[in-house]
């Protein structure tokens, strides 16, 4: 049985997990479970005030932990001047062993209906910080091993990515990007870094808000299950669950060409018009 109990001698006791999006959802469980385990935090994040609220949180959780938070909203900067000066600049001096790629968002809709700017958000959110972040960070944690010592990388993908899912498809595409990105990283940095794609499918938080069933997990099992695979995968889905649900989405897409693709485009255009209804 897998387990995280060796994560703090396999990447280094009092060093630094950075989590973007952990103020919420699967990056909070994803702080709460290293800091449980020892590790120091830092939340790169837009809302100040859930910053505050997930570090006081963290304190309390994990007393001694040192909790540190980033304001940064991936959507408003992407220049690479932003990320040096808003980011970097606050963290150069800390001891960076794992990074945790999680911020990100879904739309849904046919894609000549939903606007430019939404395509757009999607990209600079769930892929830009994917590469800058990692370029920005990768010198430093690859010069760790010259300690002994491993650095870790967990992207967040998705069961969106296994096949193509038209009404989901610029977020489906970011997804893909997400995976790809963690097995190209995986292959090049693997004598120093652990790199992992993690793919969720449904997960009880605010950008689903779907409620706990027997397909739909909490952020913290999803976590929890998925965690444990960092040294040994490049790729989970995390729990049984959601790895059942990645492998009946493939078989089908395999098996019932356009089957998927139908099925997620009318309920799409549900969703859309509902939505549309709302505004
Ligand atoms: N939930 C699922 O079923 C599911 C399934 C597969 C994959 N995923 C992936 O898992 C990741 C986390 O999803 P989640 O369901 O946990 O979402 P969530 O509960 O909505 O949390 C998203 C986090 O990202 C942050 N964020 C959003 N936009 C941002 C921006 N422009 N700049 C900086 N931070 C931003 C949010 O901060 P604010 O609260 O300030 O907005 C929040 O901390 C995403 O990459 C998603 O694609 C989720």
């Amino acid at each position: 049985m897998r387990s995280t109990d060796s994560f703090p001698d396999r990447y280094g006791k009092n060093s630094y997990a950075l989590v973007t999006g952990g103020t919420d959802g699967i990056g909070l469980a994803y702080c709460k479970e290293l800091a449980k385990l020892g590790f120091n935090i830092i939340i790169v994040s837009r809302s100040l005030d859930k910053l505050a609220n997930s570090k006081a949180e963290l304190e309390k959780l994990c007393p001694g932990r040192d909790v540190r938070t980033v304001q940064f909203d991936f959507n408003e900067h992407q220049s690479i001047d932003a990320y040096k000066t808003r980011i970097m600049e606050h963290i150069k001096d800390l001891d960076i062993s794992l990074l945790i790629q999680n911020a990100g968002y879904a739309e849904t809709g046919p894609f000549k209906d939903v606007p430019m700017e939404e395509h757009q958000r999607l990209m600079n959110v769930n892929c830009v910080p994917a590469s800058l972040l990692t370029k920005l960070l990768l010198d430093k944690m690859r010069a760790r091993a010259k300690n002994g010592i491993r650095s870790g990388m967990i992207f967040l993908s998705s069961v969106a990515a296994v096949a193509p899912m038209p009404g989901f498809q610029t977020y489906s595409a970011t997804k893909v990007y997400n995976d790809f990105l963690a097995k190209g990283l995986w292959f090049e940095n693997k004598a120093c870094i652990d790199v992992m794609s993690h793919r969720p499918a449904y997960t009880s938080t605010k950008m689903t808000g779907l409620r706990e069933s027997l397909t739909v997990v909490s952020p913290e099992a999803s976590v929890k299950a998925a965690l444990p695979d960092l040294p040994y995968e490049n790729e989970t889905y995390g729990p049984l669950v959601h790895e059942a649900t990645g492998w009946f989405m493939r078989k089908l897409n395999e098996l019932v060409p356009g089957f998927i693709n139908n099925k997620l485009f009318q309920m799409s255009k549900k969703i859309w018009a509902k939505n549309q209804k709302k505004k």
